[in-house]
């Protein structure tokens, strides 16, 4: 076999691997599980799911292990994340929290991939909603049964 066709071959049976791993996933892994879209087929339409209430702002929510990202316990709904305007830092920054009587952001929200510590937020936790999310009452798709470290040694 020529380079060539040897890298040819390859792709096709590393596709049909692919191809029987993912139908296999499809088949048996979420049987009984619904989507958010419900019942509905691909190809039908659905109805949209409804918006859900934010809760309404409260005191800070426990936290369920070391370093998880405080949930957060207000709405955000008007609160915009763009490219020149982080709303929630009006709030949050070191300048802005006591006025706003909210907690400031952490020490480790200043320090770079490397572990550097910056003068200003880290370019990786300027995007805040990607590791703090607001709370609605909505029943979990899936369940599950984590206990953090401590309970278990208990
Ligand atoms: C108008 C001011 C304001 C804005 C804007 C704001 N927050 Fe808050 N935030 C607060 C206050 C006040 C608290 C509650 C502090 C308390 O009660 O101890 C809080 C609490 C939190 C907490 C919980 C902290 C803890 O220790 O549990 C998180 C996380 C948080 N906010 C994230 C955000 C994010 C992310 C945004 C932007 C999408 C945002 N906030 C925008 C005022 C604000
Ligand atoms: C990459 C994930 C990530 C991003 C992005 C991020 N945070 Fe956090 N945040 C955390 C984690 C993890 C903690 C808890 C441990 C710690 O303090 O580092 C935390 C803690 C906090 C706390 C509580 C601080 C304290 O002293 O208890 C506040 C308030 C907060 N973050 C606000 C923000 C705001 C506002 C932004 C956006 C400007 C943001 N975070 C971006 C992960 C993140």
């Amino acid at each position: 076999m020529t380079y060539k066709t040897r890298k040819a071959a390859l792709l096709k049976t590393s596709g049909i691997t692919l191809g029987l791993v993912l139908s296999l996933v499809a088949a048996n892994s979420w049987a009984g599980l619904s989507s958010l879209r419900g019942e509905a087929s691909i190809e039908s339409g659905s109805n949209a799911p409804d918006v859900k209430r934010e809760h309404a702002d409260s005191p800070p929510i426990e936290r369920n292990y070391f370093q998880q990202p405080p949930l957060i316990p207000h709405r955000i709904r008007e609160y915009q994340i763009t490219l020149r305007n982080n709303k929630c830092l009006s709030c949050h920054s070191w300048k802005t929290y006591k006025k706003a009587k909210a907690t400031k952001i952490s020490q480790t929200h200043f320090d770079d991939r490397d572990g550097n510590a910056q003068t200003s937020l880290a370019a990786r936790r300027y995007f805040c909603t990607q590791c703090h999310v607001p709370q609605v009452d909505a029943p979990p798709l899936v369940g599950n049964a984590f206990l953090p470290v401590e309970e278990l040694s208990k």
